[in-house]
């Protein structure tokens, strides 16, 4: 463990993330803050993430630049990033933005199912944001949360486009909506102390009461635009 670091993402609001606070679009920083958070508290390793940083010019209000944040927390945490692309060109970048933190990530040029179809080690922080596409979405949490550490995160990108057919199936796992913005952050519910229902998606049950950051305003027009989905 990066000791120094790791006590500093558990003091004051994750002073660790400030730097991505301002430049992330989408309300993004709210879900990848409680993950540096939660994962420096919770001491998570294994972080896989499908679809790395495409765009070496750094779209941080577009894609999010999640290669980048996700190695960053890597060596927060002493672990690993494994990121997964299908295409050989986003690969290729994702390498080279995150040169600095050669040590503790590794790209992996593969279909995403076919990656998780192989995979037999546990993962403890899940990132999902591959294809523009739901079904897609479904099929990799599908394969990928038999893998996942019941203490462990995921976090799915783009929900009002590819995150309700995924949200549904990890809640009928017994996981739950944590926070909800443009990404859905969940959480297993045996990893919290409260009790659920298993009906309704929970607004937000932290452990971790200091880092409950939840927006009001954003979860309304979310909610409301996935119920028109359905
Ligand atoms: C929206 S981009 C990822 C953006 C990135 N997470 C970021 O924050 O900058 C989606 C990526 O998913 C990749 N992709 C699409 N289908 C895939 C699949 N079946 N398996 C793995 N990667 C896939 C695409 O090649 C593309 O690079």
């Amino acid at each position: 463990m990066n000791w120094m670091a790791g006590h500093d993402a558990r003091v004051g609001g994750c002073r660790w993330f400030m730097k991505y606070r301002n430049i992330l679009g989408r309300d993004r920083h709210l879900t990848f803050e409680l993950v540096y958070a939660i994962a420096a508290e919770r001491d998570l390793k294994d972080i896989v993430e499908t679809g790395c940083i495409r765009d070496k010019n750094m779209s941080w209000g577009g894609d999010g630049c999640s290669s980048i944040i996700l190695s960053d927390l890597a060596f927060l945490l002493d672990g690993t990033l494994i990121s997964v692309d299908i295409d050989r060109e986003a690969c290729r970048v994702a390498e080279l933005v995150t040169e600095k933190w050669h040590i503790y990530r590794s790209v992996i040029c593969s279909d995403s199912l076919l990656f998780f179809g192989k995979r037999n080690k546990e993962i403890d922080v899940l990132y999902l944001d591959s294809g523009d596409d739901p079904y897609l979405q479904l099929k990799e949490i599908e394969s990928a949360l038999p893998k996942v550490n019941r203490n462990g995160i995921i976090l799915l990108d783009d929900v009002p486009t590819k995150g309700t057919m995924a949200i549904d199936y990890a809640v009928e796992q017994g996981w739950i909506v944590h926070t909800l913005v443009y990404q859905a952050l969940l959480l297993h519910i045996d990893s919290l102390n409260k009790s659920y229902d298993g009906n309704e998606w929970a607004k937000s049950v932290s452990t971790i009461p200091s880092f409950s950051v939840y927006n009001e305003k954003e979860w309304d027009r979310i909610r409301q635009s996935i119920e028109e989905q359905r």
